[in-house]
């Protein structure tokens, strides 16, 4: 379980120049559960993320891991780094070692793990990943952007951590990579049962497989609630410049000119929706 109690964070918090990123941040998030952070840019979720993973120290607050207290109760970043991993913005840009399977082996490598175990890992995560056992021998550097990505991705999954945080793990990839990619870090989320914390700027996708989101606003918890509820208030997220689901939408435009469950986020749900009222007005499909 993670609990987060009135969190606050200022860079440079000793000098004038200070900037309050993070303002009285509260959530609890139960064990196997996938939370979504959503806002717009500067608003906090990357500060968040590294506070998470302790990298950053809180200024005010306190953030707990199964009631242990991030960075205060662990003996040291190793400790933390194993409990709770996470993938920074366009974390392709870290790759660093010579072959791929030398990249997804070195998180393991550092927790003392046996090469025999390392091996049935990466085999695992390269699965999950979508990569394939041939360019395991190439080196990330020559990889195209999408697949130093998915080298990325695998080689946080490789530490099996209690948490996993991934900043914005599908930017600037295709429709059909971003969702290959979402749908693989969704079917390892359900085999390790980790919490699993998504920044992402794709409303879609974090209605989609997110059971809390929270949404930031110039470092203000705005909400933090399940994806119907925060959808709900798409007033609100519009003055944000924030998207919602674009079924959503559709629905509300229906609503308009027509009473229709508005809460309704996902296309064949829609379909559905749709095909009940006109059936009961005697529509042929
Ligand atoms: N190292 C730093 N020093 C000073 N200010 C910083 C630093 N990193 C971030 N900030 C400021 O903190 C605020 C929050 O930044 P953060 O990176 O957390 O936003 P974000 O929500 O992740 O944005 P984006 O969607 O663009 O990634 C911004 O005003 C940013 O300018
Ligand atoms: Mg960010």
């Amino acid at each position: 379980m993670i609990r987060v109690e009135d969190l606050c964070y200022n860079y440079n918090a000793k000098s004038k120049s200070s900037i309050s990123a993070l303002k009285n941040i509260n959530f609890t998030l139960k064990n196997s559960t996938i939370m979504g952070i959503i806002g717009k840019t500067g608003s906090g979720k990357s500060t968040l993320a590294q506070l998470l993973c302790g990298l950053l120290s809180p200024t005010h607050g306190k953030i707990f891991l199964n009631e242990k207290e991030i960075i205060k109760d662990f003996k040291n970043t190793k400790e933390i780094c194993f409990n709770v991993t996470m993938a920074f913005q366009y974390p392709e840009n870290q790759l660093f070692e010579k072959t791929v399977y030398d990249e997804i082996a070195f998180g393991p490598r550092n927790k003392g793990i046996s090469e025999s175990k390392i091996k049935d890992i990466v085999f695992e995560v390269i699965k999950f990943t979508n990569i394939s056992e041939n360019m395991l021998k190439c080196s990330p550097i020559f990889l195209s952007g999408g697949e130093k990505r998915k080298c990325a991705i695998a080689s946080v999954m490789a530490l099996k951590s209690k948490v996993l945080i991934l900043d914005e793990p599908t930017a600037g990839l295709d429709c059909k990579s971003k969702s290959q990619l979402m749908n693989s870090i969704f079917e390892y989320h359900r085999k390790e049962k980790n919490i699993l914390i998504i920044i992402s700027h794709n409303m879609e996708e974090t209605a989609r497989i997110c059971d809390k989101v929270l949404v930031l606003d110039e470092g203000i918890q705005l909400m933090f609630d399940s994806p119907v509820k925060v959808f709900k208030n798409y007033q609100k997220l519009e003055k944000l410049n924030l998207d919602v689901p674009q079924t959503s939408q559709i629905m509300r435009y229906i609503n308009n000119e027509y009473p229709i469950n508005t809460d309704i986020m996902f296309p064949k749900e829609a379909e559905e929706e749709i095909l009940k009222i006109l059936n009961s007005k005697g529509v042929e499909r």
